[in-house]
Order: C-alpha cells, then structure tokens, then sequence
C-alpha cells in the first residue's frame, strides 16, 4: 500500500550530534532525533525517510530524488542554512511544504548564522527548541501538506486523493 512520506534532511557536521559542542547542540546524538522524528511520523500513520550527508550535492540529490515522491520535507541544513543556495534552488523545485529547523536559534548566534536561505522556501520555522524539535517539525510539515492537499494524515490509501 503506497505510504505518505516526509523526507528530512540533515546537513554537514550533523552526523557529530552527541559529541558536537554539547553546550549548543546536547547530547542526543542524530539518530536519537531521527527516531522521535520517525515516532512523530507514525503517529500520523506516515513514513520518514532521512538523509545526512557533509556535501551539498548529496542533499541536492536527496531533494530530487523526493520530487513527486515524498509529500514533505523537514531540513536541517547545518551550515548550509546560511549560505547553500544550490540546497535552495533544489527545495525550491520541490512542490511541498518546506519545514526549516534548527537545534540552536541561529539568529542569537553569530551574525553569519543570521540569513537562512530556506527560510523564504519554507512554510514554518522550529528553531531554539532543542530536541524537541525534531517531532514538532515533522508534525508541522504533514499538517501543513495535509492541508495542501486535503489529503489525510491517517496514511489510509482509501482517502488519498487521485
Ligand atoms: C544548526 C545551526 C547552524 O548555524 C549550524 O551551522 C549547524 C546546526 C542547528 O541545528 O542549530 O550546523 O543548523
């Protein structure tokens, strides 16, 4: 039975999670935040796919290889945030609701953090929350493509529309 799918994505240094600047980012590593993004997910009866990798064109590829496929995507740029503007250019292709997070609030950090290049892309924005952001992120992106597409967040193939 084809699923609903939200796709997110995890930029360069992300894999570091646990170990990385723990006063910034804590102690949880990634896949700790992939899970409870994936509990999020099958709450709603979707399914999540996630992709991390230290170089651009691999989330370039990802975001392609999610086009007309996945249904919502959730990003974590990392430092791509601020300056990845062909990470831009592929979100902008894709025909879904866009969901920037961040552990830490960009914008009370170095001025450099301060421009997101998603941020004009995306339909919501969870930053500062830690954790914590990671399932109200996915929840905020299948709600949001729920809405777009009056489609159902039950993942019941029967209430997808043609
Ligand atoms: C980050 C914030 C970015 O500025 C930084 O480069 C990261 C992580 C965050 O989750 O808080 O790598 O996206």
């Amino acid at each position: 039975m084809p699923r609903h799918v939200v796709l997110l994505l995890s930029g360069p240094n992300l894999n570091l999670l646990g170990t990385r600047q723990p006063e910034i980012y804590g102690t949880d590593t990634l896949l700790d935040h992939v899970r409870a993004a994936r509990r999020a997910a099958t709450e709603r009866g979707w399914d999540l796919e996630h992709r991390q990798s230290n170089h651009e064109g691999d989330l370039v590829d990802a975001v392609h290889s999610g086009i007309g496929r996945v249904e919502a995507i959730v990003v974590n740029p990392g430092a791509l945030t601020h300056y990845g503007w062909s990470l831009h250019d592929a979100l902008a292709a894709f025909d879904g609701p866009i969901v920037e997070l961040h552990l830490s609030e960009p914008r009370d950090r170095d001025p450099w953090r301060h421009l997101s290049v998603v941020e004009p892309l995306a339909s919501a924005r969870v930053a500062g929350e830690g954790g914590a952001g990671y399932p109200r992120a996915v929840a905020l992106a299948i709600d949001a493509a729920v809405a777009d597409a009056g489609a159902p967040d039950t993942g019941d193939d029967a209430d997808r529309p043609s």
